[in-house]
This record gives structure tokens, sequence and C-alpha cells, in this order.
């Protein structure tokens, strides 16, 4: 059966670099599994007042069947101020509550950060990690990607470098090694 992995993109811009990186990580998925974009650019944002029956924003409940219906998770993210971006943060907390019925746990994840800078999102890799530790989410380890001066690895019309794209497919197979592992 064809297992499907979700796909979190913690920039919301129409010209992301992070959205170039995300598309080429799914292109890049083997026979036997298929990507979904998960859409969190208009979730409400978190607010425990919300959860009575009746008053539950539309977009949480889908963002909730969206991650019980995948199998694994790749989060593609900028850094913001160090940290990750709140769309992505909020989306977190969404799928997590209420407490007891979060959706994230035990999907496989992958944490790929992208930036212009040289650090490539090393910050924002390592908060985003210290959430999904508490969310029950196993990511793979090695090789860790931190994406730097993006700007460089693009072309004009949106491609990658031969190189980039060498490396990423090379993350994927240790990703998809470490997925059948744990679902085996
Ligand atoms: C940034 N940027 C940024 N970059 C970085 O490497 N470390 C950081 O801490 C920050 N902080 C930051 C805060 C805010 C509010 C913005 C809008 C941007 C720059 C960021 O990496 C750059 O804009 C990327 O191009 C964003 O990714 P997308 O939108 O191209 O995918």
């Amino acid at each position: 059966m064809t297992k499907t992995i979700g796909i979190l993109v913690g920039s919301l811009r129409k010209d992301s670099y992070n959205k170039i990186v995300a598309k080429q990580f799914a292109e890049l998925l083997p026979e036997g599994f298929e990507a979904k974009f998960i859409k969190i650019d208009d979730l409400p944002f978190y607010n425990e007042d919300l959860e009575v029956e009746g008053q539950i924003p539309e977009a949480w409940t889908r963002l909730r069947e969206d991650i019980k219906g995948v199998d694994g998770l790749y989060f593609v993210t900028p850094e913001y101020n160090r940290s990750i971006p709140a769309a992505l943060k909020n989306a977190l907390d969404v799928g997590s509550r209420p407490m007891g019925s979060s959706v994230w746990g035990g999907k496989p994840g992958l944490v790929v950060t992208v930036s212009p800078g040289g650090p490539g999102g090393f910050g924002a890799n390592h908060i985003l990690r210290q959430s999904l530790v508490f969310l029950d989410v196993p990511t793979l380890q090695q090789p860790e990607a931190y994406i730097g001066g993006i700007m460089n690895l693009v072309d004009n019309d949106g491609h990658l470098a031969d190189g980039t794209v060498k490396f990423f497919k090379t993350i994927t197979d240790q990703y998809i090694e470490f997925f059948n592992k744990l679902t085996k």
C-alpha cells in the first residue's frame, strides 16, 4: 500500500525557497510513497477556549484529519529570529490538542531548514526538534539538513543545483530506511 508523507512548509510566501526545497523532496520520494502538502496558512491561533463542540475551527479539524491520514512527516522551514515561524508552531500546537488526542505521535519525521544565511537555520532546526521530542515524532538524525546559502543553490527558474539534488536524494534514502525500520 502506498505510504503518504505529509509535508509542512514553515514559510507562507509565494516565492518561498522552502517551498522550492519541499517540492524537490516530494519529487524524490521513491515508488510506493506519495507526498501530501499540509495546509497551515489559515489555522486560527490555538486557543483552548475554542475546544468545545460547535466552536472548533474547521481549519483545525482539517489539519488534525490531514495529519491522522499520513504515515510520515517532512518539516521544511525557514528560521525566524533563531526559532521556527509562528505559523508552523501554531500547526504543531493545534495538532497536539485536545490533551490526550495529539495526532503527531509515532510518525517518522524529517527536519529540513533552509536559509540564505550560512548556518542554514540551525537554530530553527533544533528548536523544532525540541517540540518533536515532546510530540513523540522520531526524527532522522543523519544526515542533518541545514541548507544554507540557498539563493546560490537555486537558478532563476527555481531549479536546484545538481549537487544539492544529489544531497537531498541521500537524505531521502536515509529517511526511507529509517521510516521502514520504524513502521515495519
Ligand atoms: C528571517 N530570516 C532569518 N534567517 C535566518 O537564517 N535566521 C533568522 O533568525 C532569520 N530571522 C528572520 C525573521 C523573519 C521574521 C523573517 C521574515 C526572515 C530570513 C529568512 O531566512 C529568509 O527570509 C528566507 O528566505 C525565508 O524563507 P522562504 O520564505 O524563502 O522560504
